[in-house]
């Protein structure tokens, strides 16, 4: 069967899509085109991981740093992405996609938190490829979310294993598998405690050309690696 050619499926691959802005400078266009085909590959890359086994992906779509762009630029990202929940959430059901979220939500347009809610509970069933949002997102910040829930729940010493329970991610395995596109070298903040394990990859695609080519090289990548998890093998 096709999607057992390539041995070691990782269970969980974050995805920092990077070069969208590029992308677009290449074209000639505005940043937010570039988001937005940076949409169509999120979508593309959805159908992809499906065919090859995966079953958690989590996009690093908008970071607690990227509030310093233009308004034009934050916005255009809040409207794309209500956008393509709205148009993509039966789509999401025939597929057996699941979407959830990691990030502080509550400074998000009412409208897009609506589309979130209502997405989040129309998919919860779904059990083919969860999709994970990390949206106003931060690894730091999720560390400290965490230790002070904790602390509110009366805890004075906590264990490693208390505060990856009580990350946003909760329930969710740590990712195996984290790839960033565009050549930039840098974890920038994404899921810092749930991948102390995990295999990277960089590769130099701007995310906009993303496509299954590239999602199979990686794989092929990561099941050529040795994870040793600081032992010996
Ligand atoms: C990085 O490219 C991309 C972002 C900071 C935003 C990506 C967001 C989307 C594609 C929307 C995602 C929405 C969903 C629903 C998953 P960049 O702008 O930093 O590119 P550059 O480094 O080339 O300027």
């Amino acid at each position: 069967m096709f999607k057992n050619k390539i041995k070691n499926i990782p269970k969980h691959i974050g995805i920092i899509m990077d070069g969208n802005g590029r992308w677009a400078t290449l074209q000639g266009l505005s940043r937010n085109m570039g988001h937005k085909e940076g949409i169509n590959a999120v979508d593309r890359t959805i159908n992809a991981l499906i065919k090859f086994g995966v079953k958690v992906v989590s996009f690093f779509a908008f970071s607690t740093e990227n509030w310093k762009r233009s308004e034009e630029e934050v916005n255009g990202i809040f409207n794309l992405t209500r956008d393509f929940l709205h148009s993509k959430r039966n789509n999401f059901k025939e597929r057996g996609v699941r979407i959830t979220t990691i990030g502080e939500l509550s400074p998000f347009p009412e409208d897009l938190k609506k589309e979130l809610d209502k997405t989040k509970e129309d998919t919860k069933n779904n059990d083919k490829l969860i999709v994970n949002l990390a949206l106003n997102y931060g690894g730091r910040a999720d560390i400290v979310r965490a230790v002070n829930n904790l602390i509110d729940k009366g805890a004075t010493k906590v264990t490693e294993q208390d505060i990856l329970e009580n990350l946003y991610t909760g329930e969710l395995p740590e990712p195996d598998f984290v790839i960033r596109t565009s050549g930039e070298e840098r974890i920038s903040n994404f899921m810092l405690y749930q991948m102390a394990y995990s295999e990277l990859y960089f590769p130099k695609v701007l995310w906009p050309n993303f496509n299954e080519r590239h999602l199979r090289k990686a794989l092929k990548v990561y099941s050529k690696r040795n994870r040793r998890y600081g032992g010996i093998k």
